[in-house]
C-alpha cells in the first residue's frame, strides 16, 4: 500500500512537558493549518469495532491518539494508505474528500479529533460509490 505524502499528512507536536510530565498544546492556525471549531474524542470502544466507513466533503480534521493505539486507513480514491496511531506527539491531518475507516481500537484507546467546522450530516459521504462518483465529477 501506497503512503502519498498528500494523503499522509502528520504534525508533530512540540513537547511542553517537564520533570512533572508531558504536555502538548495545539493551537489553531499554528500548529495545524486550520482553525479549530469542534473537538470531539471517541473513547470506550468495544471489543472488534470499526467506525468511520464515509469521507467530508469540506471537513478537515486533525486525528490524534492520546492514549493506547488504533489504525487509520484513508484512501483519496486514487492512493490508500493504513496508518497506526499511537502517539499523543503527533496528529494525523485528514482533509476534504478522504474516505477513512478505523480499526483496531485498543481497549485504553482515546482518540481526539480537532474539527475545522461544527458538526454538519450533510458534509458527509457515507457511501464508497458516492464517494468516487463525487471525485469522478470533480475531475
Ligand atoms: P460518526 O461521525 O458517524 O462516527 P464515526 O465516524 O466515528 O463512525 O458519528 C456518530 C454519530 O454521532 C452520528 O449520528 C453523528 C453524531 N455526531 C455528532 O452529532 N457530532 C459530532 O461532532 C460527531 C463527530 C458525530
Amino acid at each position: 500500500m501506497s503512503e502519498s505524502a498528500e494523503l499522509v499528512r502528520w504534525v508533530e507536536f512540540n513537547p511542553l512537558g517537564d520533570e512533572r510530565g508531558e504536555l502538548v498544546a495545539i493551537e489553531g492556525g499554528e500548529t495545524i493549518p486550520f482553525n479549530i471549531q469542534r473537538v470531539y474524542y471517541l473513547f470506550g470502544f468495544k471489543k472488534s469495532v470499526s467506525r468511520g466507513y464515509h469521507a467530508h466533503r469540506a471537513l478537515q480534521q486533525t486525528a490524534v491518539c492520546v492514549s493506547g493505539s488504533c489504525k487509520m486507513r484513508l484512501d483519496n480514491g486514487q492512493e490508500q494508505a493504513e496508518l497506526i496511531l499511537d502517539s499523543p506527539h503527533r496528529g494525523l491531518l485528514i482533509g476534504s474528500m478522504v474516505w477513512r475507516e478505523m480499526h483496531e481500537f485498543s481497549s485504553d484507546c482515546v482518540l481526539l479529533v480537532l474539527a475545522d467546522q461544527h458538526h454538519d450530516e450533510s458534509d458527509y459521504i457515507r457511501s464508497y460509490d458516492e464517494f468516487l462518483e463525487v471525485l469522478n465529477a470533480e475531475e
